[in-house]
């Protein structure tokens, strides 16, 4: 098959090199953002009178039907033509004849490349956001059903203090938010037009921009010729955005692996969501979290794949940065997979609220609750720390629990501790009174769940009118 650059040359292109320089087994997914593209550009091309009104139509008509084709499943991609660019533009010219050669005026496949992937990555972009949305809402609902029920809160994975369950979960929900933020806040600098900067330096003829990026929904054009066709900043922000929710996931992944065991029992995991085991009958098995975690990391190895790879390029466009879209598309895949499967497992993951609220109840969680109360009767906090610490060495060493000691045992300790002390020392009044902004007590919490959900009522997707 004649190559679109055969000119200059005299040899048939090497085998091995059409198999190593070919990324159509791949890129052919942005082949609709490439049509878009397309059309957006011939529009222009007739527009500025580069092309005639009828050229520009018969090009429309013709990508028109090479969407239909591929949509239907029925066009063949050719490895030989390379990438998506070529086969398309080539089929173009095999169904309209000669006047096809001129939609490539004024364009180049490097700001072309640049253009199909800034639009799919915008349009993955969203996708991910609705899908964060989702799991903010579920997990404040999950927050708001279970608004009273106690857990023990951890620190280096020991029991510290007695928190609500719904304290925890809104915990993951505002990392979630902050993700969301991070993708929508990213839109600004991937909504940007490098098209027309054509292979490095622009083009001599009249070409309006400007217009193709209202067509084409964005939001300006790129400034620079050169950087518009040798960055990738964008992607790598991308995937950078995504390793930080990845790791959001995975550590909420963990969680339910931990919570999900018999040592814990916390929870209970939907059956649809876990797996046997081909030999232990009695097992039920976390594999789905598991896989959460795992899957962390060959996203982080995206992030640093096409880091690497950007590095120490010359400016402006070189053939290392194709290797910039498999890295993308297996985040956005792997990414848009785990969140739907999080989303559902939690909405179908039950609690173990006795077992949850009896563990807040055991090992001295309450402990700050008496120095803080010694705190409040005017003792300096550090030395309420030290008899704290002595009353629960004395439970230990005497096998009871901080509310089975009587008020003679505690005023061995500090006379300042009076019969009001064990309204402090029960796991539901220790949280009820932390009630600063952002704490534990059921009051703060509700006011959390509240003001996350009145954020996420207002905020709207920026939508971007796509041409197709
Ligand atoms: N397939 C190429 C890529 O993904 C398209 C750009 C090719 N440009 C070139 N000058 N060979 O980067």
């Amino acid at each position: 098959m004649k190559k679109p650059w055969s000119g200059r040359f005299t040899e048939k292109t090497s085998e091995i090199v059409e198999q190593y320089t070919e990324s159509i087994f791949f890129d052919k997914r942005l082949w609709k953002y490439d049509i878009e593209g397309s059309i957006a550009h011939a529009k222009m091309l007739a527009r500025q009178d580069i092309i005639s009104t009828e050229d520009s139509q018969k090009i429309i008509n013709g990508l028109m039907e090479i969407h239909e084709e591929i949509k239907a499943g029925t066009f063949k991609f050719e490895p030989e033509l390379e990438d998506i660019h070529m086969n398309i533009e080539t089929a173009l010219i095999k169904k309209i004849g000669e006047v096809g050669g001129k939609l490539h005026t004024a364009r180049s496949r490097n700001d072309q490349v640049a253009l199909d992937f800034r639009l799919y990555i915008r349009h993955e972009t969203k996708e991910i956001i609705k899908l964060l949305v989702t799991a903010e809402e579920v997990l404040a609902d999950i927050s708001e059903k279970n608004l009273t029920i106690l857990m023990p809160g951890y620190t280096h994975m020991q029991r510290a203090q007695p928190i609500l369950l719904s304290h925890h979960l809104m915990a993951y929900a505002q990392m979630f938010d902050r993700d969301r933020e991070r993708f929508d806040d990213s839109l600004k600098r991937i909504n940007i037009l490098s098209l027309g900067s054509c292979a490095l330096a622009g083009t001599s003829l009249p070409i309006d921009r400007q217009y193709v990026a209202e067509l084409l929904g964005f939001d300006a054009v790129s400034e620079n010729s050169i950087d518009s066709v040798s960055d990738r900043d964008f992607a790598i922000e991308f995937l950078c955005n995504s390793s930080i929710l990845m790791m959001h996931i995975s550590r909420i992944a963990e969680e339910l692996v931990v919570w999900s065991s018999q040592e814990f029992s916390f929870i209970e995991l939907p059956d649809a969501f876990t797996t046997g085991s081909s030999i232990m009958p009695q097992k039920k098995n976390p594999d789905v979290a598991e896989l959460m975690r795992g899957k962390t990391g060959r996203i982080y190895g995206s992030l640093i794949s096409l880091l690497t790879t950007m590095k120490g390029l010359p400016l402006s466009y070189n053939r290392d940065m194709q290797e910039d879209k498999e890295p993308v598309f297996y985040v956005v895949d792997t990414l848009k997979l785990t969140l739907k499967a999080l989303n559902q497992m939690l909405i179908n993951t039950s609690f173990n609220h006795k077992r949850m609220s009896t563990t807040a109840d055991e090992g001295f969680s309450t402990a700050t609750d008496i120095a803080e109360y010694l705190v409040k009767k005017g003792m300096p906090f550090r030395s309420a720390h030290e008899i704290t610490g002595k009353i629960v060495r004395y439970c230990i060493d005497n096998n009871k629990n901080l509310y089975e000691l009587s008020i003679i045992e505690y005023r061995k300790f500090s006379e300042l501790l009076t019969e009001d002390i064990y309204n402090f020392i029960k796991p539901f009044e220790s949280i009820n009174y932390k009630k600063s902004y952002g704490g534990t007590a059921p009051e703060s919490v509700r006011q959390q769940i509240e003001n996350l959900k009145r954020k996420l009522r207002s905020y709207k997707i920026r939508e971007n009118s796509p041409i197709l």
